[in-house]
């Protein structure tokens, strides 16, 4: 008989969340990814960026933003004085990779949401960056156009909230990078305006 009580509500941790993340069954991407994709940087970061899903070299390597898109991102990092692993949080709204990096669906999505949730938590950034319309509409629970949401500050968490374009649409649309800039300036300025 285990006589042990405790009074202490329980309470989460990294090590908890990427284990649970890792042993995740909860829709049909446990079955076709190589490994699950939990977020990679600082801890304890003052900026979370959001992005979509692992595509497939981030499959691989377990780490998100590590293609060619992720070589865009961490210029726009340095864009905005930020480096990867310092100050930074990288995740994806999915933490899977969906198969031929098809759109995920709204039940992957609400199978996957919670651990955005506890990542958020265990952060408590000061700002987050969603990187495209996806991540953008999760995280705000909408369903609108991306250029309707850029150029305002969101809020969700009670943690505000810049809506940019994703980097890999910035590859193929190379004359929006000006507009990201922008983006990632008001990003700048409402981190460091005192809340
Ligand atoms: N696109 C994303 O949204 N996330 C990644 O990790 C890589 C590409």
């Amino acid at each position: 008989q285990n006589l042990t009580v405790s009074n202490k509500p329980e309470t989460d941790n990294w090590d908890k969340l990427y284990q649970d993340i890792r042993a995740c069954r909860a829709c049909s991407l446990c079955e076709s990814r190589t490994q699950t994709v939990p977020g990679v940087g600082d801890e304890t970061a003052d900026w979370l960026f959001i992005g979509e899903a692992p595509g497939a070299e981030e499959d691989k390597q377990g780490e998100p933003f590590v293609g060619t898109a992720g070589k865009l991102l961490d210029n726009m990092l340095l864009a905005t004085g930020l480096r990867r692993g310092e100050q930074v949080y990288i995740a994806n709204v999915l933490k899977c990779r969906p198969p031929n990096n098809r759109d995920p669906l709204p039940e992957e999505v609400n199978a996957c949401r919670p651990f955005l949730k506890r990542q958020i938590d265990l952060i408590a950034p000061k700002q987050i960056v969603a990187l495209g319309k996806f991540a953008a509409n999760t995280l705000l629970a909408q369903e609108t156009t991306l250029s309707s949401l850029r150029g305002k500050v969101h809020e969700s968490h009670g943690i505000p909230v810049i809506v940019t374009y994703h980097p890999a649409y910035l590859l193929r649309n190379l004359p929006d990078k000006a507009k990201a800039w922008e983006d990632l300036c008001l990003a700048k300025n409402t981190i460091n305006q005192p809340r």
